[in-house]
């Protein structure tokens, strides 16, 4: 997919691997400037040496320049102001904000979860989009426009399993992202995507007793891989999506549909059911 974002500047959060590196990918091939965060600098620089030699190899003589690291844990307030200063030093603005980074340290019935892993849960997945989108507003959007987009789950549009803390933050991030459209329009847009289960680090559990062409049983069969995110978030942060906000777009093969009719048993946990994972 090719959209224009030459001149544009865009922040990622948990950019290093997964879904956000083929975000911020996404972006830099598409003439966007990127700051790459994340709380760990070796995986930030090897993640901009990878996108660079990506553009190194498309022949854009300027793909040196498109990416730059900045180290940052996504709860923190005062990092999300840092980083927000940072790519308006480097690149001379912030028009594309990607609260991509999230946690899951409890799996387990939400009834008995502990306060310190609820806290942190709420504290990445919830209270950090908020931190960072007030950074952006702050910062520079208020005044010259922008787009912010979430990255929330599928878990947040459905009920039961043994993820109800995760899931219940990116509940509250889908009302965040909606009220936040309504509140920071017309010159920002806010938007979401609820990926079902993707083949990262993040959600390995739910995939690796699986073969990589493994059919889930759901309306599309595989899994998805990051790019398949980052297509759609490449058309939510372009103008390709101007009149498109508060919207909260389901990437998931057709998971959340349920299993299509005469499916095959669940691969990665035969008679279990589908994962719900995301
Ligand atoms: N994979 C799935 O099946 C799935 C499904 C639905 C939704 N999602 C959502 O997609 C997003 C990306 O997940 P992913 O699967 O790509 O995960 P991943 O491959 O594990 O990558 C997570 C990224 O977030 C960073 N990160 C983690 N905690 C952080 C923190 N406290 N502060 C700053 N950065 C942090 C990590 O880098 P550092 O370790 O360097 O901080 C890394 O760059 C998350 O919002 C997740 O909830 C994933």
């Amino acid at each position: 997919m090719r959209v224009e974002l030459t001149g544009r500047v865009a922040l990622v959060t948990g950019a290093s691997k997964g879904i956000g590196l083929a975000i911020a990918r996404a972006l830099a091939e598409n003439g966007a400037r990127v700051l790459l965060t994340s709380r760990r600098r070796e995986g930030l620089e090897q993640a901009a040496a990878e996108i660079t030699s990506a553009l190194a190899a498309a022949g854009n003589p300027d793909g040196a320049d498109a990416v730059a690291v900045f180290p940052a844990h996504a709860g923190s307030p005062e990092a999300a102001e840092a980083a927000a200063a940072a790519a308006i030093a480097r690149f001379g603005g912030l028009d594309i904000l990607v609260n991509n980074a999230a946690t899951n340290p409890y799996a387990g019935q939400l009834i008995d979860i502990d306060l310190p892993r609820l806290d942190k849960t709420i504290e990445v997945n919830l209270r950090g989009p908020l931190v960072w989108t007030q950074a952006a507003w702050r910062a520079r959007m208020r005044e010259h426009g922008g787009t912010v987009l979430n990255i929330a789950s599928i878990g947040g549009l459905k009920y039961g399993g043994p993820l109800g803390a995760y899931d219940m933050t990116k509940a509250a991030l889908i009302f965040q992202t909606r009220h936040l459209a309504t509140e920071l329009g017309p010159r920002v847009r806010v938007n979401a995507i609820a990926p079902g289960l993707v083949r990262t680090d993040f959600a390995r559990y739910l995939w690796s007793g699986a073969g990589p062409d493994a059919d889930y049983g759901w309306a599309l069969g595989r899994i998805g891989q990051p790019p398949d995110v980052a297509a759609a978030a490449l058309f939510l942060v372009s103008d390709a999506a101007a009149w498109i906000t508060g919207e909260v777009l389901v990437v998931d093969g057709g998971a959340l549909l349920g299993p299509r009719s005469s499916a095959p048993a669940n691969p990665a946990r035969p008679g279990q059911g589908q994962p719900t994972a995301g």
